[in-house]
């Protein structure tokens, strides 16, 4: 049986193996994003570059895969936060995966966020690419629930006449930080103002939020911070070791 506010070291699969039908209220996550590919100009390790060097049909297959379990263990009105970015040599491989999923799973996207962050990456090489200062999060819902998924939107007035709802407005512009300035091998990580503004718009006190691809644990962090719990994956050590460290300085 899965344990509540406790981060796995496996993989995500075999977490979810544990996790029974509909238990979760939903995701916030960022998966690899597959960026080792060929990457011959990479002066640092990425931080999951030994998993990372998949083609595109291995990519798309694990991740459709993961997609399916995602599925099974979310509740009938709740929602990934998925935040995936691209690397240079294959900018649609996101869209595919957005495509694979809603071709091939009961899931679709409900909305697309544009996350803007602090900063770009301060060192350009590219002749033709822009300076990336946005990442996109998919807000991915059961098809079946396409419009009455969970959120914490507040009504702001009511017609008397015709009683329809106008409600407080939530834009699809998100801006926060890049990181939490953690210093180690995971390069990808992002930060728990991100994940604080995700689950302000979508997920109530006390939901159980799940990260398959925990990281250094900044999605369970910021759910410590704001009353909200948690169950991760993390497969490599490393990661898995420091984001418990800083977890445990966020619990006492
Ligand atoms: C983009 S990073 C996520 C970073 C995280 N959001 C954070 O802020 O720390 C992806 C993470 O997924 C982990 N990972 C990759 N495949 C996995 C799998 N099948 N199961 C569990 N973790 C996995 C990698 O080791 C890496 O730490």
């Amino acid at each position: 049986m899965i344990e509540i506010n406790k981060i796995y070291n496996e993989d995500n699969i075999e977490t979810m193996k544990k996790i029974p039908n509909k238990f979760i209220s939903g995701i916030i996550t960022s998966p690899p994003y597959n960026i080792a590919t060929k990457r011959k100009d990479c002066y640092y390790d990425n931080g999951y570059s030994n998993i990372d060097c998949l083609n595109e049909k291995e990519y798309l297959d694990i991740r459709l895969n993961e997609f399916k379990e995602f599925s099974r263990i979310l509740d009938d009105c709740g929602v990934i936060c998925y935040n995936i970015s691209y690397h240079k040599d294959n900018p649609i491989l996101p869209t595919l995966l957005m495509a694979n999923i809603h071709n091939k799973t009961d899931l679709t996207i409900a909305d697309i966020i544009t996350w803007k962050k602090k900063s770009a990456i301060p060192f350009q090489t590219s002749p033709t690419k822009l300076s990336r200062i946005t990442e996109l999060v998919y807000i991915i819902v059961k098809k079946n629930h396409l419009h009455n998924f969970k959120t914490n939107k507040e009504v702001s007035k009511i017609n008397e006449k015709t009683n329809q709802k106008f409600y407080k407005n939530y834009t699809n512009l998100i801006e926060a930080r890049n990181n939490d300035g953690i210093i180690c091998k995971l390069k990808a990580s992002y930060s728990e103002e991100l994940v604080s503004k995700l689950i302000n718009i979508y997920f109530p006190e006390n939901s159980i939020i799940y990260d398959p691809f925990m990281g250094i644990c900044t999605t369970a962090r910021a759910c410590e911070k704001i009353n909200r719990n948690y169950i991760g994956s993390e497969l490599d050590q490393e990661h898995y070791q420091i984001g418990i460290s800083l977890l445990n300085k966020v619990i006492k």
